[in-house]
């Protein structure tokens, strides 16, 4: 029996609500069903049947810092037998999607093996039946044969299953999360799986608890919570209220750094709200910026490029009922590595997605945010779905490039003609990155050399394609941002540097290079705020 004296409660601030797919935490790339389905065959099944096989060399693996992100399980070689149960009921619900998998790798076959250079008409008698429809065949201007895929439509079947979606809630008391796109989400004592389509407004609800209260007797039904866990779902509610936000005030513009390529700018009673990635509120000795320390109503939400530590649904879907409009990319439209992102935000239930494309301009009362070219950082794979943005606030202009990489400076010379010179850059300088298959492997269906792979990179800026940008847009302020480096981000990105790690080594060197020359220059860790002069 669960005593209440009638008191409104709020939604703790350390709730963390953690959405899956089959129990796997939702990245991008599992919302598309096609993307899905070849994570699923060659990402999940092979993780989980070489978990099951050798449970003991994942618990060794995890354990080595060189070893970091790599596809081991973090179980500590135990609960064998629900990584069995998990594999067989993932085999039998999705194989549907496993069926799909197998026709995109067919289909590829088909066309290396088939198409010549002659009419692809007949090839569409041979394309597997799962598929039919869904495609449409093509040839490149030098006879390369390809597919797109018809992503609207397959969204709209029985392809896109939300029976696949879940939330999964408890309380965060530490950075401390295992590797997500290696270690599925189990069931544990202190964690409610709640079986909910991301779509759905009762998780609006639940968020919006964090702000407004109401009774337990309207909280306790909204969601399908089961008898025995709602003991412990009344405890991730409390009588206190949060601090209320202070959103900017002035005639000039704010912005706060919330970790990784997180930024916050408020200007001319507007914000703008850049790749939200954000860390819940609970003890900690590293200071940060929170849910919390957001705008009631956030105006824009811009998104960079389709990474998972870029489009992060976790956060996102706890921002949805409070963005006015999202703006992202403009994908290639049915390539298999650069699936829509306005297409999946509006699957998992956002609505007023903008897309916009390079150069194209949006006004704001005091300014505008115009879209530029973002170069690189995408293993050289055909990938549209990424932009940088140029923010021009009052008199101030500032240039969020994200992981953009100045693979080509003839580019930033174009389009300095363009938009003239920048006050403040924020550049990630992640210039190792890791090899292409890390991301895309389960997209690819041929092998590819490892030494191909080991030469695509998703790597950002080094100091040379940085300082290049710094000059030619004569930037009096530079930040390297989007380092990964935050410990609240570990289950995202595996990331851990040293003094000599080469994004550390060449993002000092700018640094140095920029103050030498009265250039304001920073690596941002943890937060930041500056306050700009109207
Ligand atoms: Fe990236
Ligand atoms: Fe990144």
């Amino acid at each position: 029996m669960i005593t209440t004296n009638g008191h409104p409660l709020y939604l703790r601030p350390n709730v963390q609500i953690e959405p899956l797919i089959d129990l796997w935490y939702a990245w991008a790339h599992l919302i598309p069903p096609h993307t899905a389905a070849r994570n699923i065959t060659e990402r999940h099944l092979k993780i989980m049947e070489s978990y099951i096989s050798a449970p003991e060399v994942h618990a060794t693996a995890v354990k080595n810092p060189k070893l970091l992100g790599g596809p081991f399980m973090d179980y500590g070689g135990k609960r064998v037998d629900e990584i069995k149960a998990l594999r067989d009921r993932t085999k039998k619900d999705r194989a549907q999607l496993l069926e799909l998998s197998s026709a995109l790798a067919a289909l590829n076959t088909l066309l290396l093996s088939q198409a010549k250079g002659f009419s692809l008409q007949p090839a569409y008698a041979q394309i597997p039946p799962v598929l039919k429809g869904y495609v449409e065949l093509v040839y490149d201007l030098n006879n390369f044969p390809g597919f797109r895929i018809i992503e609207p439509l397959i969204y709209r079947s029985p392809l896109y299953d939300q029976s696949m979606q879940s939330v999964a809630l408890s309380l965060a008391a530490s950075d401390d999360r295992p590797f997500v796109l290696s270690t599925p989400r189990l069931p544990s004592d202190d964690t409610i799986d709640v079986p909910v389509p991301f779509a759905a407004e009762a998780l609006d609800q639940l968020v919006a608890l964090k702000t407004t209260a109401a009774p337990w007797t309207a909280i306790r039904d909204r969601l399908p919570i089961s008898d025995d866990r709602m003991q412990l779902f009344r405890t991730f509610f409390q009588e206190e209220a949060p601090k209320p936000y202070e959103p900017y005030a002035g005639s000039g513009a704010r912005w706060r750094y919330f970790g990784h390529a997180c930024i916050l700018i408020e200007t001319g009673g507007l914000s703008f709200l850049f790749d939200p990635v954000l860390s819940y509120s609970y003890e900690t000795t590293l200071p940060r910026y929170t849910y919390e320390d957001l705008p009631d109503r956030i105006d824009y939400v811009l998104i960079t490029h389709n990474h998972q530590d870029h489009v992060l649904f976790e956060t996102l879907l706890q921002l949805r009922a409070r963005i006015g409009t999202i703006v992202v990319p403009r994908s290639g439209a049915g390539q298999l590595q650069d699936p829509s992102i306005k297409l999946l935000l509006e699957a998992v239930g956002f609505d007023s997605i903008v897309e916009m494309t390079e150069l194209e301009e949006l006004k704001t009362p005091n300014g505008s945010v115009v879209a530029l070219p973002f170069l690189g950082e995408h293993s050289d794979l055909d990938v549209r779905s990424k932009l940088a943005y140029l923010v021009r606030a009052g008199r101030h202009r500032l240039l969020v490039a994200a992981d953009s990489c100045n693979i080509e400076p003839a580019l930033y010379a174009h389009v300095h003609r363009q938009i003239g010179d920048v006050d403040a850059f924020f550049v990630g300088m992640e210039c190792d990155g890791a090899p292409m298959t890390w991301l895309y492997g389960p997209l690819l269906t041929r092998r590819i050399e490892r030494q191909m792979d080991e030469s695509r990179r998703l790597a950002g800026c080094n100091y040379d394609q940085a300082v290049d940008i710094v000059n030619r847009f004569h930037c009096r302020e530079v930040y390297v941002y989007a380092m990964g480096q935050e410990p609240w981000l570990n289950h995202v990105m595996s990331l851990k540097y040293t003094e000599t790690s080469r994004p550390i080594t060449e993002s000092n060197r700018l640094i140095a290079d920029c103050r030498s020359r009265g250039i304001c220059a920073e690596r941002l860790f943890g937060e930041r705020e500056i306050l700009l002069d109207p």
